[in-house]
């Protein structure tokens, strides 16, 4: 068997050029793209999938060109949320098209191919070198997304990422430092331990974390129109070293519409519409910050 310093360059495998000519096409992909925002976290389960489609829904009332790409493969929520499990992918002469939601959203959710019942299967040769191989795979997935789909001329593009402080780290270094991060936790030192470790990884890297968002930080009762402490020990000093963008509400009928697909079309008269709205403008100063710094 080689080991490897007896493999010369690339081993003749031609690796490095495919990279790099998959790089060049993801660039070209993404060059009418104005700002590239992953929403992660490291924890699960605390509404990175919900907000991103509902901050992408704020920034679109606002008259901005937004689209989503949901990173989460195996566990997309996008297409669900978003309405779009139906969508139809229509090739066009050069690249595919985004489905669209209603309100003219761009997604892109694997949600929207493989339907719920079933998992993404990576398929290998040998048997069980699928699991080895899984993250690698996922990563040359997405680059097959980026450099396939056409995202056009935007505002703002939001990646919708899998749990997993790890994996939060790997796709900043597959998106690279063109990205900058939205940071999800509640108002739990479970979740803020998490996202702690994120932010710490992140912090070795190039790209910018803008902040985080504090979701359920209260929930709102619809009977008497009042938020209502949600967590035992709710800590506005939250011990996060990152600008906080802001705080949203748990609303059930929130949940209700995620899980049937529903517009929220009279969102903005709700509290946790309004929330949504003030961290929608304050991610929207903090990246209009960071074009004008690296100017
Ligand atoms: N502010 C909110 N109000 C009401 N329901 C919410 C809110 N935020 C999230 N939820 C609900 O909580 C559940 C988890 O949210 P979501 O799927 O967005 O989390 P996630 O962080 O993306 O999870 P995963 O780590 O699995 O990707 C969903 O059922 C969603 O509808
Ligand atoms: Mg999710």
């Amino acid at each position: 068997m080689k080991g490897y310093h007896d493999i010369a360059g690339d081993g003749g495998s031609g690796i490095l050029e495919q990279v790099a000519q998959q790089r060049a096409r993801i660039a070209d992909g993404l060059a009418g793209v104005r700002h590239l925002v992953a929403v992660g976290s490291g924890k699960g389960g605390v509404g990175k999938s919900t907000l991103t489609f509902h901050l992408a829904s704020a920034l679109r009332v606002r008259g901005l060109r937004v689209a989503i790409l949901d990173a989460d493969f195996n566990g997309p929520s996008q297409a669900r949320i978003a309405g779009i499990r139906e969508a139809l992918f229509v090739p066009g002469s050069h690249k595919v098209a985004l489905p669209r939601t209603g309100n003219g959203i761009g997604v892109f959710s694997m949600g929207s191919l493989i339907p719920e019942r079933e998992a993404l299967a990576f398929e290998s040769t040998a048997h069980g070198e699928s699991h080895t191989w899984r993250a690698t795979r996922e990563f040359a997935l997405l680059g097959e997304i980026l450099g396939a789909f056409e995202w056009g001329t935007l505002d703002v593009l939001m990646f919708d990422l899998p749990p997993g402080a790890e994996r939060t780290v790997q796709y900043a270094d597959f998106l690279g430092s063109r990205t900058s991060f939205v940071l999800v936790t509640v108002p739990s030192e479970v979740s803020r331990g998490v996202v702690a470790r994120s932010v710490a990884a992140l912090s070795k890297g190039p790209n910018r974390v803008l902040g985080y968002v504090e979701n359920m930080s209260g929930y709102y009762c619809r009977d008497c129109d009042a938020i209502k402490p949600l967590f035992v020990s709710p800590d506005s000093a939250s011990g996060l070293e990152i600008p906080r963008l802001g705080t949203v509400p748990f609303d059930p009928e929130l949940a209700r519409r995620c899980d049937q697909g529903i517009p929220f079309t009279e969102l903005a008269e709700t509290p946790v519409g309004r929330a949504l709205e003030r961290v929608a403008q304050q991610l929207m100063d903090s990246l209009e910050s960071t074009t004008e710094s690296s100017r």
